[in-house]
């Protein structure tokens, strides 16, 4: 419910439909990988995107909000640790590597990455761009190919241009074998739009 009520109103792609795929996803992974602890990934799936900076002021106000929620449920200070150290760790900001140091991370981080590809990452993605206002595409853009924190948030970009500075190199960069085995539709699917998309864009389908 906590989750819901924080979530509910986001169009960013943060949403609560969002938070529930990336559980599901999650639990399927763990499932199939019959390793990590499905609780603590559960939680962590559900929470992952509270402490986001684009749904807070500031960074330290969505590590209070999630700080807050973890002790008010029952749980060891050792889930508290481990699930806050998962959300802190697993987001992509632009390529920025962190290592991972537990097999839940790596679940929940693969599950949030399966949702920014394929048929949903694409809608995702002109979601996101239409509320910032950028344009779906814009072939004098250049694709930047390595980027600061700052210039991937800020600097001028198009939804197509999203596709190279993120979504398609996000299979490579997956953890478990699960997970590369779902990408694969996925990435098909997104190869498949960009080839149509540029022919529609040209005029060769006339
Ligand atoms: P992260 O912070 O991990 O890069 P976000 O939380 O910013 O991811 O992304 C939310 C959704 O919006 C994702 O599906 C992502 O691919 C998409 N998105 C993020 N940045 C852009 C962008 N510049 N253009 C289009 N879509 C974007
Ligand atoms: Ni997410």
């Amino acid at each position: 419910m906590f989750v819901r009520n924080e979530l509910g109103e986001d169009a960013t792609g943060h949403d609560w439909y969002h938070v529930d795929r990336v559980r599901r996803n999650a639990l399927h992974i763990c499932k199939h990988e019959k390793t990590g602890d499905p609780f603590i990934i559960e939680l962590a799936a559900l929470l992952h995107d509270i402490p986001d900076e684009k749904l807070n002021t500031t960074i330290e106000q969505g590590r209070a909000k999630l700080d807050s929620f973890l002790n008010k449920i029952m749980i060891t200070d050792e889930a508290k640790g481990h699930i806050e150290e998962i959300i802190h760790s697993i987001s992509y900001k632009g390529g920025q590597k962190t290592k991972l140091k537990t097999m839940e991370a790596k679940i929940v981080q693969d599950a949030d990455r399966l949702d920014a590809i394929g048929a949903i990452g694409i809608a995702r993605a002109f979601a996101y761009g239409g509320k910032k206002g950028q344009s779906i595409y814009d072939p004098e853009v250049q694709v930047r190919a390595e980027m600061t924190l700052e210039e991937y948030r800020k600097g001028k970009s198009t939804s197509i241009h999203h596709f190279y500075e993120k979504l398609l190199k996000l299979k490579d960069l997956l953890n478990t074998d699960t997970a590369r085995k779902m990408a694969e539709k996925r990435q098909q699917m997104m190869l498949n739009f960009l080839e149509q998309f540029y022919q529609e864009w040209d005029g060769q389908d006339l």
